[in-house]
């Protein structure tokens, strides 16, 4: 995790910050405000141009575009960096870093955005067949061709990036392929695949399993314990015969093959470089395997998935991290299972409704992401109104703080609606009852926020549609009030402080308050209807 550098030049890197991994951007600390565009937005430089700026409206500093394969090395041998290069000047140009996904072998599963001599040459690049006997239109992972050619493509782009975006960083982090695994069956059964089944679960993997025995996820130590631990034998001989085990040896093929593709652009240029996952209903137990009816093939199978994130680990050591694509209800549960040993949580695709706004502080205070990024962040309406505008608004100028706070356990984030209307936490010398702004001329229905604190006594929080009261913990008094709230905003990372809020707007007191997005119907009777959604509070204790 020390800084890379290539003839001096410094690139994006991860490092530890207390018990955060921080991307480092220009020798700094960067937090990714980020939103995926929609699958084809990208292909046309001409259908982005009015794209740009919306981007900036909503207030992201980062834009997660797609290098397709098919455009990248229409023949091959033959690259066309037009696209690539294009993004790079408008994100330049409109003041936003891109973070780079290439959709090479696999695109939610599939092999769509191979090249079409890819895809004509099935001898060349083989097809998973399912139980059926019937190859399909998903490259195995067992193509060594297939594998080398993306290898190829992808560490062109990355020496491509290295010449013209060594100096100025605009691309901070590359996804390599995208939700991959196999669909329709657990695993893939064609000759090659049935033949590497049968044989020997590789022995860097067993070795990697017995070093991290005491981390492993409960699905898979379930599986291996149930076999009697062994220490080698077949796929089926260690972790016994089902879907499961279809899945685990699946994993391991789709990390092998992602890791040869990552060192190959890394030994190009070395960006962070990440896998993303197609989710299945939500595991049971940190690591557990998926519930809720479903079974691998229904999600891609194989996948980095929380139950195969040890084979993961094991298997990809050139990807510095698994990131999934949340858009299931169980939010706060789904970034619990990615926090998993040691890795960092980055949603590259999230919802961008108003519930997706409200998650992005959850994520961001609860967990140190690295990063957020709603999908289809082009048909995001780009108004001053929109939650996630308001939102993007709000945690753009907080993140030098959150950045400051990350790894440090001074920092909180929290959802809140009407199953956990009120939560309680400790926050430095305090515990912080968290509820739903209701009363006092308000009525949120939701809440979402993050609080930071600032030093023994003070405290800096962001969001809307909560309030908190505070409860001092030993030493020292337990009964605690509100010395005075601050409104303020963040300019050029100074604070401006606005109004000073008492009466009606804590509550007489009581509270330090936040409201909800504009809906603050309060009968025209108390509070004001707008806000900047951060504000500062000091606290005192009395006895
Ligand atoms: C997940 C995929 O990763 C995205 O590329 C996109 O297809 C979305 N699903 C659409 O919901």
């Amino acid at each position: 995790m020390t800084s890379p550098t290539l003839d001096g030049a410094s690139i994006p890197y991860l490092r530890k910050q207390g018990s955060a991994t921080q991307l480092i951007v220009d020798g700094k600390p960067f937090l990714i405000l980020g939103g995926e565009l929609h699958n084809s937005s990208a292909s046309s430089l001409a259908y982005m141009q009015p794209i740009w700026k919306r981007m900036q409206a909503l207030h992201l500093n980062t834009v997660l575009a797609v290098i397709a394969w098919e455009q990248f090395e229409p023949e091959e041998g033959v690259f066309d960096f037009t696209l690539i290069d294009g993004l790079i000047d408008e994100a330049r140009w409109h003041d936003l870093r891109l973070v780079i996904l290439w959709f090479g072998t696999w695109k939610n599963g599939m092999s769509s955005y191979a090249p079409g001599w890819v895809k004509r040459d099935y001898r060349r690049f083989p097809r998973v067949i399912t139980s059926d006997g019937a190859p399909i239109e998903i490259l195995s992972t067992l193509g060594a061709e297939t594998q080398a050619a993306d290898a190829r493509a992808f560490a062109r782009l990355m020496a491509h990036l290295w010449e013209v975006d060594g100096q100025q960083n605009t691309v901070v982090m590359v996804q390599v392929q995208n939700e991959v695994g196999v669909l329709g069956d657990s695993r893939d059964r064609s000759p090659g695949a049935n033949a590497a089944f049968a044989g020997p679960v590789p022995a860097a993997l067993v070795a990697q399993l017995l070093a991290h025995k005491a981390e492993l996820g409960a699905g898979l130590l379930g599986l291996w314990e149930a076999q009697g631990f062994p220490e080698k034998g077949s796929w089926e001989e260690m972790f016994g015969s089902s879907d499961q085990t279809d899945e685990l040896f699946m994993a391991w093929h789709y990390a092998r093959y992602l890791d040869g593709v990552a060192a190959a652009g890394k030994a190009e240029y070395p960006l962070p470089l990440f896998a993303n996952a197609w989710l299945s209903s939500l595991g049971d137990a940190p690591g557990g395997w998926a519930s809720g009816g479903q079974k691998p093939g229904e999600w891609p199978s194989g996948g980095p998935l929380p139950h195969t994130l040890d084979i993961w680990l094991a298997a990809a050591p050139h990807i510095d991290f698994l990131a999934p694509d949340i858009y299931q209800p169980q939010f706060a549960a789904w970034c619990r299972q990615y926090t998993r040993r040691g890795n960092p949580l980055f949603i590259p695709e999230m919802r961008r409704t108003e519930e997706g706004a409200r998650q992005l502080f959850y994520a961001l205070g609860a967990h140190d992401a690295l990063g957020v990024s709603p999908f289809g962040i082009d048909s995001a309406p780009a108004t001053p109104e929109n939650p996630l505008a308001r939102s993007f608004a709000v945690l753009a100028q907080m993140a030098p703080s959150i950045l400051e706070a990350q790894g440090k356990d001074s920092m909180i984030g929290f959802l809140l609606d009407g199953e956990t209307p009120l939560i309680t936490q400790k926050l430095g010398n305090y515990e912080l009852e968290i509820s739903l702004d209701q009363g006092f001329g308000q009525n949120a229905q939701k809440g979402n926020g993050l609080i930071i604190a600032t030093g023994p006594d003070e405290f800096l929080g962001a969001g809307f549609g909560f309030r908190v009261r505070f409860r001092g913990l030993p030493p020292g008094p337990a009964l605690a009030g509100i010395v005075a709230v601050d409104e303020g905003e963040f300019r050029e990372g100074e604070w401006v402080a606005g109004r000073r809020l008492n009466g009606d707007e804590t509550g007489r007191g009581h509270y330090w308050r936040f409201y909800d997005y504009g809906s603050n119907a309060d009968g025209g009777r108390s509070i004001p209807h707008s806000s900047t959604g951060i504000s500062r509070c000091a606290i005192y204790r009395y006895v």
